[in-house]
């Protein structure tokens, strides 16, 4: 089905009109199948025109990833780093094929985008939902001399560095939900998910083969991911208009690289701070559940490993993983 939506969406992407006739003879499908293939794009939010019954369009041109776009935002530096960028169309996830590929040499990365995942993965094993041509799904491999040990702080940082993407293109409001959401009052925009082998491999110590997966919801925040956490928001409403999925996949590129390049010599302590301004429940009553135990206390802020503080009847404890929202009754 995602296969052949993506086949429609490149036959009609151009914003004509196209006959359903047509459409069905190049995809070797019924027109009644693809019919119901425009439904489903309907329904995941593409505006589709009809005219004299038969001619579809939508509303406007579909605006694909592409290599060579990407690189025009890419700073020379991030451009030298990030020598393969792959595009692909579906994958079921960019994580899992950046698994296969060999380890990357130290301060190289190759990176891994799709239109659409057929199993997005997303933390604490929830599925990211991942429509086609509207959102950014993309990973990226990082070695690092270090033990598994450099993660906890590392997927902070990187959460200051996609705020930092979004706010570069004129995006206001973006905050962050430990540990490494991005979110707005509205839910969550995005977020990022670490995976760790060892030198590409299995099992973990160093050097370490982190697998770093981002997904942002750009233009489109699929009402199934509702289910899933929290409401689930995107940029394109923030700044009231279409995002340019090319550009910010080159802004969040030259941040990462920036992180990425800069934790190597001084780890996690920098981001603090610009962590903390953006942090969305900093002095409030939160709970915190992981595995079969929750917590509630007033959240203070992060220390210096990137572990949540949060002030309990107990006194203050540093949290190292689990969910944080906001007590009820607030
Ligand atoms: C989260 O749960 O907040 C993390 C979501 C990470 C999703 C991205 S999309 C690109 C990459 N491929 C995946 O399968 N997951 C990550």
């Amino acid at each position: 089905m995602l296969k052949q939506q993506l086949q429609l969406l490149h036959l009609i992407g151009d914003g004509g009109f196209h006959d359903i006739d047509t459409l069905a003879a190049n995809m070797a499908a019924t027109p009644q199948a693809v019919s119901a293939l425009l439904s489903q794009l309907d329904d995941d939010g593409f505006v589709v025109r009809v005219r004299n019954e038969t001619e579809y369009a939508l509303d406007m041109p579909v605006d694909w990833l592409s290599e060579g776009s990407i690189r025009e935002y890419l700073e020379p530096i991030a451009a030298q780093c990030f020598k393969r960028i792959e595009v692909l169309d579906s994958v079921d996830s960019t994580s899992r094929w950046l698994a296969q590929c060999p380890p990357p040499e130290v301060h190289r990365a190759t990176v891994c985008m799709a239109e659409s995942q057929s199993a997005g993965r997303g933390r604490l094993g929830r599925t990211w939902v991942s429509p086609p041509a509207v959102n950014l799904y993309l990973s990226l491999n990082w070695r690092f001399e270090a033990g598994p040990e450099v993660v906890q702080g590392l997927s902070l940082a990187l959460g200051v560095a996609l705020a930092e993407a979004c706010e570069n293109l004129g995006i206001p409001g973006v905050g962050l939900k430990w540990p490494n959401d991005l979110v707005c009052t509205r839910g969550k925009l995005g977020g990022i998910l670490i995976e760790l082998g060892r030198d590409g491999s299995a099992g973990v110590g160093p050097p370490v083969c982190a697998i770093i997966g981002i997904g942002i919801n750009a233009n489109r925040s699929s009402p199934q991911s509702q289910v899933i956490d929290q409401p689930a928001a995107d940029l394109n409403t923030l700044k009231g208009g279409q995002i340019s999925r090319n550009r910010l996949a080159g802004e969040v590129l030259n941040k990462t690289h920036q992180v990425l390049a800069a934790y190597m010599l001084d780890g996690f302590a920098p981001y603090r701070e610009r962590w903390l301004q953006r942090d969305i429940f900093l002095n409030q009553q939160v709970e915190i559940s992981g595995g079969s135990r929750t917590l509630a206390g007033t959240a203070i802020g992060i220390d210096e490993r990137g572990a949540y503080l949060v002030h309990t009847a107990d006194g203050t404890l540093p949290i190292m993983s689990g969910t944080v929202r906001l007590s009820s009754g607030q």
